[in-house]
């Protein structure tokens, strides 16, 4: 059985995380890690772990060429460069396979556009890295509604929300460098899950056509004096200058090519969800049947007191972007797993073994950032967006909302 070797770009929170996902996966080994913050503990991690004996390197042509894959984990505002120094690589021979990307692939349409263009320009297969619709609890649930649904008809409305209190470094906060707030940084997560549950069966990711988008940004708490105040203390960053969105909702319809039937996804995502940590939520109703998913619904829970509570060391071991380490809490015991990422990881490793792209490629990844933008280009114009309208398109290739550009003042504070 063959192996695919993996070259990880970006050590950070996301491939430590992935790494953890990875000792759940077959067929590949982590070769190669892109030498800057935490690659010298990410490689420790995988060597003691057994996920291969990973060596770091300064430059990334030399990275490609000590792996079969890259994959990129880096921030949103390095992928364009690194994408053109792997397509570079793979010019002077370097012998990839494939490209795997996080999500979002761009920042704005132009910029994915420009990362699907430089990995078919150098002939690799790809992968877009969207876990949640890897989630086995979405996926479980839609096959176990497939009988309801086809006697019934497909579903009519899909709901999804990721919320949190905030990220954790300096440049998600910063709209020029993240490419917005979390919007950008989460809204891509809840617009693709919705359409994914909407999708009849056997249909392909892109089958229902997206005709038209609402959409709302706003800062709630993040633009307060106290709150803003703590942003510059600790990220540095000024809201009062450059804010970004800490609170979006949208909704997206779908048309179904094939019947003409009209159907809704709503997206809601927020950086001030002050619960136990980060939930995952998502529901979706048909004629007659329904599905929800509640990521803070866990079988293991556990109480800390306040006399224990200065005893817990670090309760993101418990669960992701965790805000309070009493009371009763809440423990995945798969977190990696749950989320999807183990899932994603074996099928872009499968697909890439196989000479084939994974089941999300750039080109879908490209979409995701489509509808992304129409979302800001929605809530800059205070109106429903009609996708079906070329015009809309065109004006979208070359768009960067406001808050992207540091011109968040003028649609958040009016
Ligand atoms: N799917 C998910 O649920 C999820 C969760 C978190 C982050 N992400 C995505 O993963 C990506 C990374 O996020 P993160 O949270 O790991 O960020 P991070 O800040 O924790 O880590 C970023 C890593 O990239 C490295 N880096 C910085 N500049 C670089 C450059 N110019 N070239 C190469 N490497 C560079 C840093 O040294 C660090 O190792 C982002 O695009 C983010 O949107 C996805």
């Amino acid at each position: 059985m063959k192996t695919l070797r993996l070259g990880y770009i970006g050590s950070g929170f996301i491939a430590r995380f992935l790494a953890v996902a990875m000792k759940q996966v077959r067929h590949c080994e982590l070769t190669a890690i892109y030498d800057r913050s935490g690659a010298k503990e990410l490689a420790a991690y995988a060597k003691e772990n057994r996920l291969g004996e990973p060596k770091l390197f300064k430059s990334v042509k030399e990275l490609c060429n000590h792996c079969d894959a890259v994959v990129i984990f880096s921030p949103n505002y390095t992928r364009l460069a690194i994408m053109e120094e792997i397509a570079e690589a793979v010019k002077a021979g370097a012998p990839l396979k494939g490209v795997i990307c996080e999500k979002p692939l761009g920042r704005t349409v132009a910029e994915a556009k420009k990362m699907v263009e430089l990995a078919r320009g150098a002939n690799l297969r790809t992968s877009y890295f969207e876990n949640q619709l890897h989630m086995n609890a979405i996926n479980n649930a839609l096959s176990q509604l497939r009988p309801q649904q086809n006697v019934m008809g497909d579903f009519t409305l899909a709901r999804s929300t990721e919320e949190h209190a905030g990220p954790h470094s300096t440049w998600f906060w910063d709209p020029t460098r993240q490419g917005g707030g979390v919007l950008s940084d989460m809204g891509c997560h809840s617009i693709a899950v919705c359409r994914h549950i909407l999708t009849p069966e056997g249909k392909p990711n892109t089958f229902l056509k997206p005709v038209a988008i609402q959409c709302d940004t706003s800062l709630l708490k993040w633009g307060q004096p106290k709150y803003r105040r703590q942003l510059l203390d600790k990220f540095g960053v000024d809201y009062t200058k450059t804010p970004a969105e800490d609170f979006v909702t949208g909704i997206i319809t779908f048309k179904n090519p094939e019947t003409g039937q009209l159907v809704k996804g709503q997206f809601t995502n927020s950086w001030m969800y002050d619960k136990q940590g980060l939930r995952l939520w998502m529901d979706a109703i048909g004629p007659g049947y329904a599905m929800e998913v509640n990521s803070l619904i866990s079988p293991v829970e556990i109480f800390v007191g306040d006399e224990a509570a200065e005893g817990v060391a670090d309760a993101e071991t418990a669960l992701e972007k965790s805000t309070a380490s009493r009371g009763l809490l809440s423990v995945h015991s798969n977190e990696a797993d749950f989320y999807g990422y183990t899932t994603e990881t074996q099928d872009a490793v499968d697909s890439f073994l196989a000479g084939k792209d994974a089941m999300l490629d750039f080109e879908y990844g490209a979409e995701v950032t489509f509808l992304v933008q129409a979302a800001y280009m929605a809530a800059e114009k205070g109106i429903t967006l009609d996708l079906t309208d070329e015009n809309v398109k065109k004006e979208l290739n070359s768009y960067r909302s406001l808050i992207s550009q540091g011109k968040g003042a003028d649609v958040l504070f009016s």
